[in-house]
């Protein structure tokens, strides 16, 4: 099996293999993965007890309700310091298990088992756990490695193509910020080269996490477009965008603030809005009102003191971070998008 080491943990490649757990064991699911894989994961896991949670799918539900219901779950099973949570699912399902197993009797540990493309590359990898609240996304959460993450790329024959298509925009993302020729190879992507797309993804993200865990410099780069595609979240209600979709659009709103600021020319902006349209995803947007996107955007946890941090592209394979935008180009960048 191949696999990444990252801390003290694995992170591994293939067919889910065998878990073995000497305690209980609570699966947390949502009822569409638990319908189409639940019995392979049931016949994977040796453990003294087992059960299962199911939590309702999509990222309104990342909330401290869902929490609570599997925190409720837990109790009732009699779960305690020596057991384990496994997360099986998209990054919905990846952040709020990690972040209930972070406070359940202050800390149990939890597997990752990501079911979707964007939480296979992304969200399952490096520890970043936590729900949204009506303040902003991912307001609340925890830095909690898992103990283990399973990457079976099989899960992903029933993934709808939207949902595959969503996760090559955190794809094309690592590849803008870090290697040019990762996205060089992209334009050239054929379904035949998916584990490895997967793999040299999740090599990037690794490699930035194990250097900047806590988010103190490098890893910030991770979250470009994320400013922009949260407001776009917060904007429609989580309804009308999946994750990788608001975070294309906000590469491009990105793009275009990083081309005023000669970061990348015309160019490079371009070649990226198309390998983001090559992968169908949606590159533009209506944006309600500019002053209230501008407040969305501002209750980024980059936020400090008033100020929006901007995660830029510079060209293609690197990135820089700005803190200082005038109100006059920001402006400028949002009416093109109004
Ligand atoms: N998805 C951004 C990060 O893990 O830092």
């Amino acid at each position: 099996m191949y696999r990444i080491e990252l801390f003290d943990y694995s992170i591994n490649f293939g067919t889910l293999p065998k878990i073995t757990h000497d305690g209980k064991v609570l699966i947390i699911s949502n009822p569409k993965i638990s319908g189409l894989h639940m019995q392979k994961l049931l016949k994977n896991i040796q453990a003294r007890e087992i059960y299962i949670c199911t939590i309702d799918d999509g990222e309104e539900y990342k909330t401290m309700a869902s929490v609570e219901s599997i925190l409720q779950s837990a109790f009732n099973h009699k779960l305690d310091r020596k057991s384990l949570f496994i997360a099986f699912g998209g990054g919905v399902i990846g952040d709020i298990v990690g972040f209930s197993a972070g406070i359940f009797m202050r800390g149990i540990p939890f597997i990752q088992i990501p079911t979707t493309l964007l939480s296979q590359v992304d969200s399952s990898i490096g520890g970043k756990v936590g729900i949204n609240n009506n303040y902003g996304k991912n307001l609340i959460g925890l830095f909690n490695q898992p103990k283990e993450v399973f990457i079976d790329e099989s899960f992903l024959k029933t993934l709808p193509s939207r949902e595959f298509n969503s996760g090559f925009a955190e794809i094309i993302k690592m590849a803008v910020c870090f290697d040019k020729e990762f996205f060089l190879q992209l334009h050239k992507y054929d379904d035949k080269n998916l584990l490895d797309t997967i793999k040299m993804a999740v090599r990037i993200k690794a490699k930035i996490v194990k250097e900047d865990e806590k988010e103190n410099g490098i890893r910030a780069a991770l979250n470009y477009g994320h400013t922009f595609a949260h407001a776009i979240e917060l904007e429609t209600n989580y309804k009308k965008l999946l994750h990788g979709e608001a975070v294309s659009i906000g590469m491009v709103m990105a793009n275009s603030l990083a081309l005023k600021l000669n970061l990348i020319s015309n160019e490079e902006s371009q070649n990226i809005k198309n390998l983001l349209e090559a992968f169908n995803l949606p590159t533009t947007y209506k944006i309600n009102n500019i002053n209230n996107f501008k407040s969305l955007m501002l209750l980024d946890k980059k936020s400090q003191n008033n100020k929006i941090k901007f995660v830029l592209p510079k060209g293609i394979g690197s990135f820089a971070l700005n803190d200082d935008v005038s109100d006059l180009i920001l402006d400028e960048v949002l009416r093109e998008f109004a």
